[in-house]
């Protein structure tokens, strides 16, 4: 894909022509909603739910996701597509000799971390898949399978199946084999949903699950900190995968004439019913099973296995459960990746083999140090009481991408021109009547929030 650059603002029709778009209002839902979808549905909002206290914590999500992340999300599509090119270069467009381009910087680095742990979290779902089909937990306790799990993340094989991850990550961006994933995966990914109803429906059938149900849509404010909330909001980018440039990068592929809120609505809609479905799926089996709610990281790995055990068929629903679960993260991993590649494509006008080599080199090295961070020979060095794996995690959620979002709602409300946004957002000569609330958010509300919460979180304010 070549990239002509155009001088800023000139009309999109132009952008158009020499930018790919995609091809159909559903590709780009489709496309950003693979991205969206991923371990942060199905293996973070659980644990992070267990972690900060089931119902309460999601009602400050969805909040989250309704207040700011879908304004984000909103604010970056229209930002990708007006100046139709990737999130450094677009802020340098409208608003050249300006620092902000540094926002998309600090995504190109936000990726490169997530990247470096996502892709360990990926090739467990690897090992998951294949234990599962060879019977590796039949016969295993939930204590068994948590011994199990404990014992592999802090070995080397995790390792391994990371650089499996990684190569076909690579592979994939390198030879440009998307267009055949985003096929496979518009087939794969409506698979997953109904395995996971299916799931859904085993759990809320096993005894004691009403105590599961409760726990995720009873809320219960004691369990509530300043912390949950930031973990709340970060969760809410995150899972949305906003607040680092990526769907900047999206919205320059879509086409003048398609609504960029009504694609918002529908990818969030999508994402919000995975994670909400993987909870149903997990808590009712946690409380059934008496496993521990607050488990951490470990919690889908523990969990799963002990559900599929006690299935019919359950060793071959685990193993395609895992299976689809390890294809809904390549399709994230990819996106993450074909960030990077696309800006150094851009910027340097290096090719695309060039470019995925030299991301690829430094995310090996920093996703080993993240899976030997869980194992004895990093695990001593620590940054703020973290290992490498978890920094990453933390450091990426809490604060990368709040401060991300916030910088890109702050562009967007005060530096951006009112026409230039009303054009970008008006449908067939339509201003849409979301649009002033929209500005109102993106202005006030959003930043606040995320201000409030952030420097009550540091210990700033409160
Ligand atoms: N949203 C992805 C998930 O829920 C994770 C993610 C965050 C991501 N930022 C991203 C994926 C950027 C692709 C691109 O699993």
């Amino acid at each position: 894909m070549s990239v002509v650059m155009k001088k800023p603002n000139t009309a999109n029709e132009e952008v158009a022509v020499t930018r790919d778009t995609f091809g159909s209002k559903f590709g780009i839902v489709a496309a950003a909603a693979g991205s969206a979808v991923g371990l942060g549905n199905v293996w973070r909002f659980p644990y992070i739910v267990g972690e900060n206290g089931g119902g309460a914590f999601i009602l400050i999500y969805l909040a989250c996701i309704l207040v700011v992340g879908m304004a984000a999300m909103l604010c970056e599509f229209l930002i990708g597509r007006r100046t139709g090119t990737n999130a450094v270069q677009a802020f340098k467009k409208l608003a050249p000799n300006t620092p902000w381009f540094l926002t998309g910087w600090m995504g190109i680095i936000t990726s490169v971390l997530i990247l470096s742990f996502y892709s360990g979290v990926a090739g467990w779902c690897i090992h998951y898949m294949i234990a599962s089909l060879m019977g590796g937990f039949t016969g295993l306790d939930a204590g068994g399978i948590n011994q199990t799990f404990g014992a592999f993340i802090t070995g080397y094989e995790p390792i391994f199946y990371q650089m499996i991850i990684l190569f076909i990550t690579a592979g994939v961006v390198f030879f440009g084999v998307k267009k055949g994933i985003e096929r496979v995966s518009k087939i794969l990914m409506p698979l997953l949903v109904v395995l996971l109803v299916l799931l859904g429906v085993n759990s809320l059938m096993l005894p004691n699950a009403v105590a599961g149900f409760e726990f995720l849509f009873k809320p219960d404010w004691s369990g509530v900190t300043p912390e949950s909330i930031l973990i709340a909001l970060g969760h809410s980018f995150f899972t949305l995968s906003v607040g680092m440039g990526v769907m900047m990068t999206y919205g320059s592929y879509i086409k003048k004439s398609d609504n960029l809120g009504t694609s918002v609505v529908s990818i969030t809609a999508a994402d919000t019913s995975i994670a909400l479905l993987a909870g149903i799926v997990i808590f009712p089996a946690v409380f059934s099973f008496g496993l521990e709610a607050a488990e951490g990281p470990g919690l889908v790995f523990v969990t799963l296995p002990h559900i599929f055990n006690n299935m019919p068929f359950g060793q071959l629903l685990g193993g395609v459960f895992f299976f689809l679960l390890t294809i809904a993260a390549i399709t994230s991993t990819i996106s993450l990746l074909e960030v990077n590649v696309a800006y150094l494509q851009d910027t340097f006008n290096w090719k695309r083999s060039k470019s995925t080599i030299a991301v690829i080199s430094v995310i090996v090295v920093t996703s080993i140090i993240c899976s030997l961070s869980n194992t004895e020979v990093l695990g001593h060095i620590k940054l703020f009481g973290l290992n490498f794996f978890d920094f990453a995690d933390k450091v990426t959620n809490d604060y990368l991408m709040p401060i991300g979002g916030l910088f890109i709602v702050l562009f967007t409300g005060w530096y951006m021109k009112k026409e230039d946004i009303v054009d970008e957002l008006t449908v067939e000569g339509q201003k849409p009547w979301y649009v002033e609330p929209f500005l109102f958010i993106v202005k006030f509300v959003a930043p606040v929030l995320i201000a409030i919460v952030f420097l009550n979180t540091i210990g700033l304010v409160g």
